[in-house]
């Protein structure tokens, strides 16, 4: 953890271990660290970065919070929520981590090693997913090393994360929209607010200024090309199976993201489930459907853009 800190604080970037990905960190306010993870991800400049805080006090130096917010925060933080909110004056995250938006996206994750780094610093910690832009988002330290071998200048490794996909991102701008689906679901989150909340969804593909830049349609991609919501099996092609395996769907190499049918279990599986889809060489996958509800917008959501043409 000392390390950690004190790479920190001469810029350079540490990777570690939150309850949704592990992120690949930089202080904030050092606009030469932040320029290098965007280096090191090979990151398009107009996507900007989470300012990850200790705590909800944090966040509000350096964003703005409305009624929305302010239920928001007390219903999820610590936790896998995002939000967008317009900056607070005298915010010190680097303008580069917003790419130029007057926006910034905060979030309080729930876990101990996040939080001590982002403590021990005593500053906002900008953290995107630690991997190859466009590739799959680490939930090891392995898949860390695997992407960034050389990229980064330390990795804490708190074995797998806990939830497995990114956190929600709600933007609390107006009425308060979903930019993101993830960790938390969207029924706790109207829960919270009383209100359902609005989706944004990017108008095409090619959408030049995405309310969430980093939601292009390609993304979260595994080399192997997924076919989803199968129905049968052609022999060329590994199964990502969710719960119990139909008769019609049995004959090749299966990974199950959860034979029990439980979305929280695959969501914590599936990215790892990718990554292991590509290390057999498999060249196709069909993918069962699955379930819309809870977990499973986000688990759909991320499957849709690992699929999309590219
Ligand atoms: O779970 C997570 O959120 C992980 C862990 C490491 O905290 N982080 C993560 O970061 O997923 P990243 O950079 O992979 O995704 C951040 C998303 C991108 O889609 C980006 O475009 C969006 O947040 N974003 C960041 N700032 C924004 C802003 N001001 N307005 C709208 N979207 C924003
Ligand atoms: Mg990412």
């Amino acid at each position: 953890m000392d390390a950690a800190v004190r790479v920190l604080r001469k810029g350079g970037l540490v990777a570690f271990p939150t309850e949704t990905v592990y992120g690949l960190g930089a202080d904030a306010a050092n606009g030469e660290a932040v320029a290098r993870v965007y280096a090191a991800k090979g990151r398009p400049s107009f996507n900007p970065l989470i300012a990850h805080v200790a705590d909800a006090a944090a966040a509000r130096r350096i964003a703005r919070f409305n009624a929305a917010a302010d239920a928001l925060a007390a219903a999820f933080w610590p936790g896998p929520l995002t939000m967008v909110l317009p900056k607070a004056t005298g915010c010190q995250v680097s303008d580069l981590a917003a790419a130029g938006l007057d926006t910034i996206a905060v979030r309080v994750p729930d876990h101990p090693v996040a939080h001590d780094i982002i403590a021990a610093l005593g500053g906002p910690v900008v953290a995107p997913s630690a991997n190859i832009s466009g590739h799959v988002s680490p939930t090891s330290a392995e898949h860390v090393l695997a992407d960034l071998r050389g990229r980064v200048d330390l990795i804490v490794d708190g074995g797998p994360t806990r939830v497995g996909v990114e956190s929600t991102i709600v933007a609390c701008l107006g009425t308060p929209t979903l930019l993101r689906p993830g960790g938390a679901t969207r029924a706790a989150i109207e829960n919270a607010l009383g209100t359902p909340v609005a989706t944004h969804e990017p108008a095409t593909e090619d959408d030049e200024a995405p309310l969430a830049p980093g939601m292009l349609t390609s993304h979260y991609a595994p080399h192997a090309k997924l076919r989803l919501d199968a129905t049968h099996i052609r022999p060329e092609e590994t199964l990502i199976a969710f719960g119990p395996v139909p008769r019609e769907l049995e004959g090749g190499r299966v990974f199950n993201l959860s034979p029990g049918g439980d979305l929280v279990e695959a969501a914590a599986n599936l990215f790892l489930h990718l990554r292991l889809l590509d290390e057999t060489g498999a060249t196709s996958a069909a993918v069962m459907p699955i379930p819309h509800e809870g977990l499973g917008e986000a688990i759909n959501d991320r499957l849709k853009r690992a699929a999309a043409p590219r």
